[in-house]
């Protein structure tokens, strides 16, 4: 329900709003598990779609998805509603494009390697600066030589023929330590065998695809599955940080706008940021920082607002924070720390109600006015008006094959690339020497036809021509002899 650029969360002593203005400085939902959160960002992601505004959200377990399908009428929800005063509610679908890097529970995600760079893919494979150092002279001999680097095929491929070339490139590119490169092609290995290979190829995701606007003028809920993703989180929080990335890249400039272009939201959180390199939590800060001017806001997901660190803290002005649990000391210490960020309510003891919100219920604190925040509230948080709860497989596999996108990222394909370049590369050379190890016959007569089905002349070849020359040489004397002696001449 959008009302005067607004989106309504619920009631506290008055309605609790987001305004679309400031929706992209930002947000953080936190709480407890089973406390609330997704049915937040559920609401958030409505109130967003009803604004005209594209949604992308990891859908951890499952149970975002049933956004896409209508709500139920359920008894709990009309008692919500009757106490929050929401009297125009309306159980509905919203347009949703589901997707899956594996591919099975959505529309592949893909991207190539080279878009996704030496840095997150160095966070992927968990190199050292040493190994990293060695990935970014891959990074630009791919460059320079102008090979696609598109799968982890073709990016193992490199790595080889640098390791290959390594005195050779050590005077211009630098050091190629022989241990690095073994490291970095174990990784490769284990990520392949993680089944990251989904991941990277083509057609790789073209951002648009995630900025739809539905017929009837609503955003486009973009959900990706990521509860298989979640057993990989090196792999997921890579994955939805090059994402961000990426749209920072791409998209142009607009400075503060009535509404923003794309709401991003990244659950589980802290996965971003657990032992996150210095050169990442920079990375990270700084897109967070930098892509509120292009419009897109990003609300991060997490059950402990101690996981966001300061720097990217300090940059979320929109907040909805659901019950703590106050057991242990470092419960404690997050509670404490929840409570001094909001901006305090005279009639609330913030610390004391953090542990009291029952389900559904938040402290909601967001800017206002001239981008303050707002004194916090204690909101009883409305429900949406997509179903609470997961979409069936059969409803799933519907909304996939309804989808604006169905087809175009199904099948995968194969271009050629660095992985073949190369291949074609030491094949030539090989041609031109002949190996020890060949086969007399081809030395002789030549193979004809190298493995890429090019015609080749190696060496072989033509010790065979000259071989048949002389041959042939010899036999016509021969026959010429004979045919001088039958006939009674001398030579
Ligand atoms: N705003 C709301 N309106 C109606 N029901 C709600 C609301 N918020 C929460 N609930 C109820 O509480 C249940 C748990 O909420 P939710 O799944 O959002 O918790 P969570 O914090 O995401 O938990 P987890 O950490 O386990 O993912 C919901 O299934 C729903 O029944
Ligand atoms: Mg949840």
């Amino acid at each position: 329900m959008i009302q005067d650029g607004k989106i309504y969360l619920g009631t506290s002593t008055k309605p609790e709003y987001l305004e679309l203005r400031f929706a992209n400085r930002h947000g953080l939902i936190t709480g407890a598990t089973g406390t609330g959160k997704t049915v937040s960002l559920q609401v958030l992601a409505e109130g967003f779609s009803d604004a005209g505004v594209p949604v992308f959200a990891a859908d951890i377990k499952g149970d975002l998805s049933g956004i896409a399908a209508v709500g139920e009428p359920k008894d709990f929800i009309k008692k919500r509603n009757e106490l929050i005063g929401l009297d125009v509610y309306e159980n509905r679908a919203y347009p949703t494009i589901l997707w899956d890097v594996f591919g099975e529970e959505g529309h592949p995600v893909r991207a190539t390697v080279l878009d996704m760079g030496p840095l997150l893919l160095s966070r992927l494979l968990e190199l050292n600066e040493v190994q990293e150092g060695v990935l970014n002279i891959a990074f630009r001999i791919a460059s320079d030589e102008k090979l696609p680097i598109v799968d982890l095929k073709d990016l193992r491929a490199l790595i080889n023929n640098i390791s290959e070339r390594s005195k050779e490139l050590t005077t211009t590119y630098g050091n190629v330590a022989a241990s690095s490169v073994g490291a970095i092609q174990r990784r490769l290995l284990v990520l392949e065998e993680q089944g990251a290979d989904m991941f990277f190829g083509e057609p790789a995701l073209d951002i648009s695809d995630l900025m739809r606007i539905a017929p009837d003028g609503r955003g486009v809920v973009n959900l990706m599955t990521a509860d298989k993703l979640m057993q990989k989180p090196r792999l997921y929080s890579t994955f939805l940080l090059w994402l961000l990335t990426k749209l920072w890249q791409m998209l142009p400039e607009v400075g503060d706008m009535a509404k923003p272009k794309l709401v991003f939201f990244f659950d589980e959180a802290h996965l971003l940021f657990d032992e996150a390199p210095k050169a990442l939590m920079e990375r990270i800060e700084q897109v967070a920082r930098l892509i509120r001017s292009k419009g897109v806001g990003v609300y991060f997901i997490t059950q402990n607002p101690l996981d966001v660190p300061d720097t990217v803290s300090s940059q979320l002005g929109n907040r909805v924070q659901h019950a703590l649990r106050a057991f242990t000391p470092k419960e404690q210490k997050a509670i404490k720390a929840a409570a001094g960020t909001f901006r305090a309510n005279p009639k609330l003891d913030t610390e004391a109600v953090i542990k009291e919100l029952k389900t559904g219920e938040a402290l909601v604190s967001m800017l206002e006015n001239k981008g303050e925040p707002s004194i916090v509230q204690r909101t009883m948080m409305r429900p949406p008006e997509g179903r609470i709860g997961p979409l069936s497989a059969e409803e799933r596999r519907g909304v996939i094959e309804y989808s604006p996108v169905f087809g175009k990222y199904e099948d995968a394909v194969d271009r050629e690339t660095a992985h073949e370049m190369l291949a074609k590369r030491t094949e030539e050379a090989a041609a031109a020497t002949p190996s020890p190890g060949s086969n007399w016959s081809d030395v002789i007569f030549g193979s004809g036809t190298s493995s890429s089905g090019r015609k080749t002349q190696g060496v072989g070849t033509m010790v065979a021509k000259e071989l048949q020359r002389s041959v042939s040489r010899t036999v016509a004397t021969m026959i010429k002899n004979v045919i001088m002696k039958s006939i009674g001449l001398k030579r």
